[in-house]
């Protein structure tokens, strides 16, 4: 069942406008309910909750899938996710991706010492293959430049810990081995950019 549900959620976002022309501006009406916790301008000012603005609309459409599936776990995204149509989805995403990146107004001053050691660790890692130099995402790969820092920790503290589930098992792959300090580095380094 799960993975038949998996299969579907992947087969959506590899092909999204297939079936559907995404429509940026129905999108916008139906994200008046979002924009309370991710942010007027899809760039999040409260703690944990992600901004949404300049994500991949394939990202967008598969993470939510998975939260009306119930496959990705947050109770509050489950019930908005709860029953909502395809097409719902797919001009929700095309709104978001849309928006101009940012950070959110509370991002904290670079420390240089975090920052290099964030920068180090990437590297090697290869981060940037999937999420793209920039780390602006592509497809069902996230943006991570400047997102909410201790979002991005808390994800990667998650997926180590396999207590966030994907479409897949790469970032779970991407994190393993890394401490928490290596883990707030990297945060802090992502963060950081533009
Ligand atoms: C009451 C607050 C709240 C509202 C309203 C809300 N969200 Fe969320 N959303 C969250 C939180 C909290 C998370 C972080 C989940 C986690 O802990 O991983 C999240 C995560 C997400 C993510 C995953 C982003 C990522 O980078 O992993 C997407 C996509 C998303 N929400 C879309 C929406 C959409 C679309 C709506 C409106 C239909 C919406 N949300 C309404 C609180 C909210
Ligand atoms: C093999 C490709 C790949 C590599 C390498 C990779 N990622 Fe990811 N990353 C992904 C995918 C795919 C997702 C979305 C997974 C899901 O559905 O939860 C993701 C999600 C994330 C998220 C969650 C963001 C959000 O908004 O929900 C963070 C943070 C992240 N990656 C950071 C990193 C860091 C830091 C590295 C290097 C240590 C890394 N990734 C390496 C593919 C990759």
């Amino acid at each position: 069942m799960l993975a038949r549900l998996l299969a579907a959620a992947v087969l959506a976002a590899a092909f999204p406008g297939a079936a559907l022309a995404q429509d940026a501006r129905r999108g916008a009406d139906l994200a008046q309910t979002c924009l309370a916790c991710h942010g007027d301008n899809g760039r999040s000012q409260i703690e944990d909750i992600p901004s949404l603005a300049g994500q991949p609309t394939d990202f967008i459409t598969l993470q939510m899938i998975l939260f009306r599936e119930g496959i990705r776990r947050v109770p509050v995204m489950n019930q908005f996710a709860a029953d909502i149509p395809d097409r719902d989805i797919e001009d929700l995403a095309a709104y978001f991706d849309g928006l101009r990146p940012g950070p959110p107004d509370d991002r904290r001053p670079r420390d240089a010492d975090l920052y290099a050691a964030g920068q180090a660790l990437i590297g090697p890692r290869h981060c940037a293959t999937c999420h793209v130099p920039d780390f602006g995402g592509r497809a069902q790969i996230p943006r991570i430049a400047a997102q909410r820092e201790e979002f991005l920790a808390r994800s990667m503290v998650e997926y180590r810990e396999g207590r966030r589930a994907g479409a897949d098992t790469q970032m779970n792959g991407a994190v393993v081995g890394l401490s928490d300090p290596d883990i707030a580095a990297i945060a802090h380094y992502l963060a950081q950019q533009d």
